[in-house]
């Protein structure tokens, strides 16, 4: 298969290859998505197919109107507020699904939830219009790997898999929403990702329940993801070994990149997953040392993926 690369004058064709069944990468502000027709089960099979993905790993179905959650989720406490207060945004609600919303089974692996979100990113607002209808969309990489935050790093990965990239520049947050789920029991922090747990809890005015506590259910994705580098991952480096490439925060010498010299966490975001595929590109046997990052705000969702990276 040729994978067409489109630019945002492209998006009714995009939009004809979801509707034709195909599978489209797209940007949002946070990565760039894989997306397919999410009532489509064939289409979405080609997606797990692409990504390398186990099946059992649902898919985030985006939408470009908040007002579609009451189509595709049954109403819950807290959502509305969450919705309205966040969308579009880099946050992902877990809702209990609503039977007949017409979402292929393969989308939500079978799970009575549903994983909702409306992306701001006008490229993928464009798109989620144009095809006027629910995208079943996971991170643009193949599965185990580095997210892709640039089109190039999408062709990296899924070059030959997929129909067509729709380049639309870096995205700006760099990590993924934020999961938080609704769908029984206490509100759940199911992901750290790209909008601050602090802003949520305000929100709902309580504090999440970690999905790292014991007991809690956590999403399927988070226990295989590992954003593996090639290279193997040091953490919270002071300086970097002699086989080692360092890859730095704040006002740290020798370091090969810096995912912001001025301890800025918003910028180390959008700058962590493009660094990672450049060290490793680069790296030639060494490894990757990395400095310390404060764990609030950005940071948690930093702390997660680097941790992946290292364990992977
Ligand atoms: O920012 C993002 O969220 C990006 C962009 C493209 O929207 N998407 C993304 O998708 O990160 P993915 O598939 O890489 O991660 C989604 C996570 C996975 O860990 C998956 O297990 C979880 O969400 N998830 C999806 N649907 C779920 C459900 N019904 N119940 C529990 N977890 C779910
Ligand atoms: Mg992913």
């Amino acid at each position: 298969m040729q994978t067409e690369r489109l630019t945002h004058a492209d998006t009714d064709r995009a939009a004809a290859i979801l509707r034709a069944g195909g599978l489209v990468a797209f940007a949002t502000e946070t990565v760039y998505g894989l997306g397919a027709d999410a009532t489509d089960g064939q289409a979405v099979a080609k997606v797990f197919e692409a990504k390398g993905r186990p099946s059992f790993n649902p898919l985030i179905v985006h939408l470009s109107d908040p007002g579609d959650i009451a189509r595709y989720a049954d109403p819950v406490p807290g959502a509305e507020r969450l919705a309205a207060a966040f969308w579009p945004g880099p946050l992902t609600l877990l809702l209990p699904v609503r039977p007949g919303g017409g979402l292929s089974s393969l989308v939500t692996a079978g799970l009575p939830t549903v994983a909702l979100r409306v992306p701001a990113h006008p490229g993928a607002k464009a798109l989620l219009s144009a095809f006027d209808g629910p995208v079943a969309a996971p991170s643009a990489n193949r599965s185990g790997r580095i997210s892709a935050t640039r089109a190039d790093h999408v062709l990296d990965g899924l070059d030959g898999r997929i129909d067509a990239v729709l380049d639309m520049g870096p995205c700006e947050v760099g990590v993924e929403s934020t999961i938080v789920s609704l769908a029984g029991g206490e509100p759940t922090l199911a992901r750290a990702g790209g909008l601050p747990v602090e802003a949520v809890e305000e929100c709902l005015g309580r504090a999440l329940v970690r999905a790292t506590s014991p007991g809690t259910v956590v999403s399927p994705g988070q226990m295989l993801s590992h954003y593996a580098p090639r290279a193997r991952v040091r953490l919270n480096a002071a300086s970097p070994g002699p086989d080692e490439l360092l890859l730095g925060f704040g006002p740290v010498a020798d370091a090969a990149l810096n995912l912001s010299p001025s301890g800025d966490l918003r910028e180390a975001a959008a700058n962590l997953f493009a660094h990672l595929h450049a060290l490793d590109a680069r790296a030639d046997g060494r490894g990757i040392a990395v400095s310390p990052v404060p764990d609030h705000g950005l940071g948690l969702a930093i702390n997660d993926r680097l941790r992946r990276a290292a364990a992977g």
